[in-house]
């Protein structure tokens, strides 16, 4: 690994020289004064003084080279649609689209939420932000009204923006309705709601002096030429609330310029993506990867983009593939949990289409099981490359780089550290360096490189009190992940160290899922863990003890509540959260200072020891929780 090593050290040790370089990847309208500015750590603002603008880089900027090429495809499944936009098509789209978000009245810094279907406006809505300068933040459309309320009110934004419903697998997912449930729920609801009206919803009801018609909007707005707001560096782009160890997500703030570089620099040194080129991102516009590979990083990089709407195994299980195949796909990113889906299919949907164009697939998200990675790699007969990242980081921490060096994988690692990733592995116990094979925690000194979280949105204490306390005398960023390297330096992660869990890459935290079930009348107290299951990485397993027992005494008595409870954790939280099972016991395992032996209930939910248990308060707890999860 001499090229890579270098090329890493490099960005560690000259730092300036070696971020100027990578920053000449994009345009600036003016240029930055100071490369990097970490008077205050931890908090670091890259390219100081630079203005620039995210959807200029990623539209503007290609229309003299690029106007005719196509900039994004749209393929439903759902709808059986296929629609593409060149790069002047998509430019006009985004000017109409950021002109009606400029009618409602919404400019520099206002905050914008989006709560969309994966259609090509939810792509037009967020880059339409970026031009007006406003601070998009997109909710995962999974996700139930209570905690699209929770994220309006933290996030208070002038527009939340909509459409009447989405489809999974065939079935209407009615949107409208739950944003006017979140929008009664929440305490600072938006002045304007703009509907995108899909014509899937025949009955939805618009809001008078609140709601707009998005069609009709545009009729009147549309041809309004919208100029990019240019923004200084470290202006925020956008809000992305993620699950941490209270109830009360976070909102990622991400900054503009350090993020527009991190990400044109990633899709040449580990996507290995050519302009030109199609990328095809499985993801969602809500999470992360969404927001950084099916949006930003192929358009800043003058690539096709798909946006896919449907399931991964409909009509076939061949529907992935023929994509590749069709649109010429070279790079493309999914996750373990969808390489897990494809496994359990036959095996033939993969033979029956020309892969030939694909040079990587990359994974992430979850841990990538060794057998899994073994397989899909042999299946489609191309590297695969696992690699880790957070949507703190907004960019990968650990991955082979192939654009730097051709490197061997290794099933079930993602790789080496990015470059600009200080990265160490540490002894939880007093902080010094964990040797080869030996588990340590995963953290970054900083500064943290572009494109990572500049703070909690509103929130700066809660940035360094959540991220850079886990070692007080350190000033250093944790990622909660436990790490072990091996011998030739590949970083294999072992999962979290907090009460964060992974369910097919959604990323939960169960003192969420926990007040979710609390919100059921009958229950007094319940413990959420995370068990390990073949397809999804995790699921959550609630145990659960009620105020009145008598609800318990028939076994339809008892499935009737559990129902109750996990019909609850949908409304509250979504299903994605929604526990496998919720299992009755009288009492939960506590030490005897009161603390749950949440660790010693999640190792007997997946059959392991349960580990040191001298300080347990009620050893018959633990008896009646080994009997429940027989039964
Ligand atoms: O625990 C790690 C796991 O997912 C977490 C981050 O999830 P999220 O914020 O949703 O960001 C996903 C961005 C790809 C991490 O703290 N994780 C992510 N990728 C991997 C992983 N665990 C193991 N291997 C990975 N490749």
């Amino acid at each position: 690994m001499g090229a890579y090593a270098d090329f890493h050290r490099r960005s560690i040790e000259n730092r300036e020289s070696f971020w100027t370089e990578e920053a000449r990847r994009i345009h600036w309208h003016r240029p930055f004064d100071q490369v990097l500015d970490f008077s205050k750590p931890p908090f670091a603002k890259w390219f100081v003084g630079g203005q620039t603008n995210l959807c200029y880089n990623a539209i503007d900027r290609h229309l003299d080279a690029r106007s005719d090429q196509t900039a994004l495809v749209y393929i439903s499944t759902e709808t059986d649609t296929e629609r593409r936009y060149s790069y002047r098509e998509l430019h006009a789209a985004v000017n109409a689209c950021a002109a009606v978000i400029q009618a409602q009245g919404v400019g520099r810094g206002d905050r914008v939420l989006i709560y969309m279907p994966m259609i090509p406006e939810a792509a037009f809505a967020m880059l339409a932000c970026a031009r007006l300068g406003a601070v998009h933040s997109v909710v995962f459309g999974g996700f139930a009204a209570a905690s699209c309320a929770t994220r309006i009110d933290d996030a208070k934004p002038k527009l939340l923006i909509t459409a009447d419903a989405g489809l999974r697998g065939g079935k209407a997912i009615h949107y409208k309705p739950l944003v006017d449930e979140a929008v009664s729920l929440s305490k600072h609801p938006p002045e304007k709601v703009l509907v995108i009206n899909r014509g899937i919803d025949k009955d939805f009801s618009m809001v008078p002096g609140r709601d707009v018609d998005y069609a009709e909007a545009l009729r009147q707005h549309g041809s309004t030429p919208v100029p990019v707001t240019w923004l200084e560096s470290s202006e925020p782009s956008y809000i992305l609330y993620t699950s941490g160890t209270t109830g009360k997500p976070k909102g990622v703030q991400r900054d503009t310029g350090g993020y527009a570089v991190a990400l044109a620099s990633s899709m040449e040194h580990i996507y290995c993506g050519k302009p030109g080129e199609a990328m095809f991102t499985t993801s969602d516009v809500g999470w992360v990867v969404g927001h950084s590979y099916i949006v930003y990083g192929p358009l800043i990089h003058g690539m096709t983009t798909i946006l896919y709407e449907g399931l991964p195994i409909r009509p076939d299980a061949g529907i992935w593939w023929k994509i590749v195949q069709e649109q010429k796909v070279t790079v493309m990113f999914s996750s373990p949990t969808a390489a897990r889906v494809l496994k359990k299919q036959d095996p033939a949907y993969l033979k029956k289409y020309n892969l030939s164009s694909l040079r990587h697939l990359f994974l992430a998200g979850e841990p990538l099981d060794e057998p899994t990675h073994r397989w899909i790699h042999d299946a489609i007969g191309k590297p695969v490359i696992d690699h880790y990242w957070q949507t703190e980081t907004g960019w990968p921490i650990l991955s082979l780089a192939p654009g730097i060096e051709k490197a061997k994988v290794k099933y079930g690692s993602p790789g080496f550290p990015v470059y600009g990733y200080d990265l160490k592995l540490l002894r939880e116990s007093d902080a010094t360096e964990a040797a080869p094979g030996e588990k340590g925690v995963l953290t970054i000194a900083p500064p943290l490189p572009p494109g990572c979280m500049t703070t909690v949105w509103g929130d700066d204490e809660r940035f360094v009190n959540t991220y850079f306390r886990t070692f007080p005398k350190l000033m250093l960023y944790s990622t909660f992940d436990w790490g072990v390297r091996d011998a030739e330096g590949y970083t294999f992660i072992l999962g979290r160290t907090d009460d964060v869990i992974n369910v097919a890459g959604h990323r939960i935290g169960t003192r969420e899922i926990e007040e979710a079930v609390q919100s059921h009348a009958n229950i007094a107290e319940v413990a959420v863990v995370g068990v390990a299951d073949s397809l999804k990485g995790q699921m959550p397993l609630a145990f659960a003890v009620v105020k009145d027992a008598s609800k318990l005494d028939t076994e339809a008595g008892r499935k009737s509540q559990e129902k109750e409870i996990m019909d609850a954790v949908d409304h509250q939280l979504g299903a994605i959260a929604r526990p496998q099972r919720v299992l009755f016991v009288n009492s939960l395992p506590k030490t005897r200072s009161g603390k749950l032996l949440r660790r010693s209930l999640q190792a007997l939910a997946e059959g392991r020891d349960p580990g040191d248990l001298t300080t347990i308060e009620d050893p018959a707890a633990l008896e009646q929780i080994r009997g429940v999860l027989k039964g």
